[in-house]
């Protein structure tokens, strides 16, 4: 069982704890033999998963090279992914010939996705989302892949439906989100076309002290900026859970691919959110807009029935957001545009 700290000193410290693999997850790996391959390494959540992946393999005392595919836009991404004893491989997924050079693997996690900077290059979204998809599953027919999608593949639902659940049609708004339907319809076509078993995860909002929702509202209370409430309620889960869950759905891949919501079970008020953060940061909060009744929930049932809750709770994300916003903690500069309501990104 992992201490939880009371707060992260530095950014290495953090990293170690996001990519702590779960008892259930060394327990998976175990009988893992041969390569796993991470499409997308370089992206937020990448080195932790590719992190995990290692210590997992380690502590279970299994085999198999790590192997991280990206452009690689980032070289400091690169070196951070290399030193942490994963081999990488530099790729644009978009060209036609690059799914011939990929490494050769037991098991890939594909991660590759464009979200921001779709409005004005919506061609350019749909081309990664969907082009990519169909080249990996001919390269890696027959192996099972565990595909980052999105909650916001889902419409808004009512708040007191308690969120979408997996079977809910797909009727999303705006072109990233139906650009992001696009991906999950190539990987189920091409799942039956190649005989690939494929688990899609539904994420929504991984967090960590860098980046995401929380880092968001919190960076707007220390600020003195005006929290918008127009989307007033979220899910959230710590970036370690998502990682680790998304790890553990390789034990649900199958053909036709099965869908499954990553979250946090808690669906949590942006207002009380901000208080929250303006109680820690000695701060007065400022709001516009009202919260409608609907947002972009998710159900978590099936996850939870399957691998149990998320380890972290919000709570504990909100006080050590708050503690790192407080010790001048680097952040991103990614904002999620969470208040998004029409589906532009
Ligand atoms: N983070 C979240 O809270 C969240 C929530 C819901 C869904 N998701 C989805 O989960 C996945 C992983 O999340 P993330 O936050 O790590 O995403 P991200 O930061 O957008 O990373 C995407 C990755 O794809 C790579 N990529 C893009 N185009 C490529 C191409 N043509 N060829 C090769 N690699 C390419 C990028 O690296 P290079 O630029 O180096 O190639 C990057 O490594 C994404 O699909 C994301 O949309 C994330």
């Amino acid at each position: 069982m992992v201490e939880f700290p009371e707060k992260f000193d530095s950014e290495e410290e953090l990293d170690d704890f996001i990519s702590e693999p779960s008892a259930q997850l060394i327990d998976l790996c175990r009988n893992w033999k041969g390569p796993t391959v991470v499409l997308g390494i370089a992206g937020k959540m990448g080195y932790h998963l590719g992190m995990m992946l290692v210590k997992a393999r380690d502590r279970s005392g299994s085999s198999g090279e790590i192997i991280g595919v990206s452009r690689f836009s980032d070289s400091e991404a690169r070196r951070k992914v290399e030193e942490a004893g994963i081999r990488t491989v530099a790729a644009d997924l978009l060209s036609p010939d690059a799914a011939a050079g990929l490494p050769d693997a037991q098991r890939v996690v594909y991660m590759v996705g464009r979200k921001f900077g779709t409005a004005g290059s919506e061609e350019l979204t749909w081309a990664v989302n969907t082009l990519i998809p169909q080249a990996v599953c001919r390269r890696y027919a027959g192996i099972p892949i565990v595909v980052y999608s999105t909650g916001a593949v889902y419409p808004r639902v009512p708040l007191e439906s308690g969120g979408a659940d997996e079977s809910l049609p797909l009727t999303p708004l705006g072109e990233y989100a139906n650009a992001a339907v696009g991906r999950e319809r190539i990987f189920q076509y091409m799942s039956g076309v190649t005989g690939t078993p494929i688990c899609l995860v539904r994420l929504f909002y991984a967090i960590d002290l860098r980046y995401g929702v929380l880092r968001d509202i919190g960076e707007k209370v220390a600020s003195g900026e005006t929290v918008d409430l127009n989307m007033g309620y979220v899910n959230v889960i710590w970036q370690g859970d998502a990682v680790n869950q998304s790890l553990l759905a390789f034990s649900q891949c199958a053909i036709p691919p099965r869908p499954l919501n990553v979250t946090g079970p808690e669906i949590i008020s942006i207002r009380d959110t901000a208080e929250r953060f303006a109680e820690l940061l000695g701060r007065r909060a400022k709001f516009s807009g009202t919260p409608a009744t609907d947002a972009l929930l998710g159900k978590t049932d099936r996850t939870v029935g399957l691998f149990g809750p998320p380890r972290v709770s919000v709570e504990k994300m909100i006080v050590w957001v708050a503690e790192w916003i407080k010790a001048g903690g680097r952040g991103l500069n990614k904002p999620t545009h969470f208040e998004t309501r029409n589906g532009d990104y």
